[in-house]
C-alpha cells in the first residue's frame, strides 16, 4: 500500500519524507489556503521534496477553465497530478487530461457509482472520503470495499486512494481490503509508528543493557 500525506505544510512534508514512508502528497484548496502561500509556488516546493504524485486541485467549476488551470498546474513539475471534483465537468476534464497522458485524481467521491464513472473517465486515482462518510453515519470502509470489488471485476487501472482518513484503523482496514493508496494527515502517519508495548519493551531492554556496562561501539 502506498502512503500519501494530506497536507500543504512544507515542514511536515520534509520531516515525514525523511522517514522514507511518503510515496506522494495530496492537497486541496482548504489545505492550500491554510498554507498562506501562492498556490503555484507551494506545489513547486512540494514537488521538489517528494518525487511521487503530488495532487494539485483545480478551482474552476467548468470544463474550459478547468482545462486552462490544469495546463498551468501540470507545467509545474512532472509529478503533478491534476485533482478534479467528481462532477460532470470534472469528469470531462479527467477524460481529456488522461487521454493526453496526464495523471488525474478524482476527488470528493462518496458512492460506488461515482467511482465507476471516474474509472471510465480514465482517472489515475479515485479519492473516496471515508471519514466524511463515517461522520454522517455511513460506513466509509464499505465504500472502499465496493469500489475495490467493482474495479477488480473489470480490471480498471484506476487506483483507489482512500482519503479523509481520521485514524490508523482506517488505514489497516483499507489495507486489508487491498486499496492501493491511503492519504493521511501527518499526525495519523506518526500514530502508525506507535505502540505502548514497543515503548515498554524498549525501556526494559535498555535498562538491562545499561546494567552490563558494555557498549557496542
Ligand atoms: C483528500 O485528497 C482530501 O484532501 C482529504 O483527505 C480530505 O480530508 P478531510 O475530510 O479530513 O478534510
Amino acid at each position: 500500500m502506498k502512503f500519501f500525506i494530506d497536507t500543504a505544510d512544507i515542514k511536515e512534508i520534509k520531516d515525514l519524507a525523511a522517514t522514507g514512508m511518503v510515496d506522494g502528497v495530496t492537497t486541496n484548496p482548504s489545505l492550500a489556503a491554510k498554507s498562506g502561500k501562492k498556490f503555484v509556488d507551494l506545489i513547486a516546493e512540494i514537488c521538489a521534496i517528494v518525487p511521487g504524485p503530488v495532487s494539485a486541485e483545480v478551482t474552476a467549476l467548468d470544463f474550459d477553465t478547468m482545462m486552462k488551470e490544469a495546463a498551468v498546474l501540470r507545467k509545474i513539475a512532472k509529478n503533478v497530478t491534476i485533482k478534479v471534483p467528481l462532477t460532470p465537468d470534472g469528469l470531462k476534464t479527467c477524460k481529456a487530461l488522461s487521454d493526453d497522458g496526464t495523471m488525474v485524481n478524482v476527488t470528493l467521491c462518496f458512492s460506488p457509482a461515482q467511482a465507476l464513472l471516474a474509472a471510465k473517465a480514465g482517472a489515475s486515482f479515485i479519492s473516496p472520503f471515508v471519514g466524511r462518510l463515517d461522520d454522517v453515519g455511513q460506513d466509509g470502509m464499505e465504500l472502499i470495499d465496493d469500489i475495490c470489488t467493482i474495479y477488480g471485476n473489470y480490471g480498471f487501472n484506476t487506483e483507489v486512494l482512500v482519503a479523509s482518513i481520521r485514524h490508523p484503523m482506517h488505514i489497516v482496514e483499507a489495507a486489508k481490503i487491498g486499496a492501493h493508496v491511503a492519504t493521511m494527515p501527518p499526525a495519523t502517519l506518526r500514530q502508525l509508528f506507535n505502540h505502548p508495548l514497543t515503548d515498554k519493551g524498549l525501556k526494559a531492554f535498555m535498562d538491562d543493557w545499561a546494567k552490563t556496562g558494555q557498549s557496542i561501539l
